[in-house]
């Protein structure tokens, strides 16, 4: 099975395609640019993937890529994908991400191994040079996957969530590595922000509030961010090809997400297909559309 390097990152993904919608060139011998590597996601039905040998074009490999499967396709590669029945899939290419952004990785790797930061995060962090005594705010940290890595970046990073078993687990990581994490129980529902800070996350949970307190905290957030800092928002959609199959109490568009940062300068956005960590009653992943904006307050 071909991996994806560590020190590459998604940059790109196709609309999802199906038997109508996929390009002719897709079923035809085709190769992937150097240092490109192409991941492919089946969502409904299969693909045939065929792969061939450039020096006499025999076929190296061939096989099925089934619903929920993936296959990685290396660069320069030549290939050709057959769709199977009524399929759906979505292809993604990756790319090597930027040497500082790698070693924040790496260190962090090194120290807390197997916590799977979001790229953004580790993104926005390489952004910001001078990152010692900057505050940053993870609402709803979770397992603490970015409030750590934050930290071992030199942020003072302020997690909050409800679960105070995360919050014991984050704080027992941080002390364990000496990092400086101040933990606080919040319900999101009835609480929002009200000190400064440079950078302000909230990743896979702006979905569990209600609408109205959930816009009040984004404009929190908005207000409280210092001028020439950021925000990271990563939440679920209601796409217009593609509503989000869980139904949580909120669900706005990317379009109103986008629309909170309309006078901030918008530093990367994207509306991708994302898989959550749960299934539905049949075991299959559940796939939403997801808001990505990491945006820049500038006036
Ligand atoms: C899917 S996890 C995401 C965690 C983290 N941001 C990440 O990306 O790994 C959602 C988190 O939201 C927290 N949560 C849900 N509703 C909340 C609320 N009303 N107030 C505070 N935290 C809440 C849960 O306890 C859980 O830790």
């Amino acid at each position: 099975m071909n991996q994806i390097p560590k020190n590459f990152y998604r940059y790109k993904q196709n609309p999802l395609w199906n038997n109508q919608t996929l390009p002719a060139w897709f079923t035809n011998k085709h190769n992937t640019k150097a240092w490109v590597y192409w991941n492919i996601v089946v969502y409904k039905w299969a693909l045939k993937y065929t792969s061939f040998d450039s020096e006499n074009w025999n076929i190296d490999w061939e096989l099925i890529i089934n619903t929920w499967e993936e296959w990685v396709s290396l660069p320069q590669k030549w290939h050709k994908v057959e769709p199977i029945w009524d399929v759906e899939f979505v292809l993604e290419f990756y790319k090597e991400m930027d040497e500082s952004i790698y070693k924040l990785k790496q260190d962090f790797d090194e120290k807390i191994p197997w916590f799977k930061t979001h790229y953004e995060v580790e993104y926005i962090a390489s952004l910001i040079e001078d990152r010692k005594n900057k505050k940053a705010l993870d609402l709803w940290a979770g397992s603490g996957r970015n409030s750590l890595f934050l930290a071992n970046s030199w942020f003072e990073v302020h997690s909050w969530d409800k679960n105070t078993n995360w919050l014991e687990f984050i704080n027992n990581k941080a002390k364990e590595n000496n990092l400086n994490i101040i933990t606080k129980e919040t319900n999101l529902n009835k609480n929002f922000v009200l000190d400064n800070y440079d950078l302000i996350i909230t990743t896979v949970a702006l979905q569990f509030l209600e609408k109205i307190p959930a816009k009040i905290l984004i404009k929190s957030m908005i207000e409280k961010t210092i001028i020439w800092w950021y925000n990271l928002i990563i939440a679920p959609i209601d796409a217009p090809d593609h509503k989000c199959p869980i139904r949580f109490p909120n669900l706005p568009t990317y379009e109103e997400y986008l629309n909170f940062y309309k006078d901030w300068e918008i530093v990367y956005t994207d509306n991708y297909y994302w898989k959550f960590h749960v299934v539905d009653e049949n075991w299959n992943k559940i796939v939403s559309r997801f808001a990505t904006i990491i945006a820049k307050k500038t006036s």
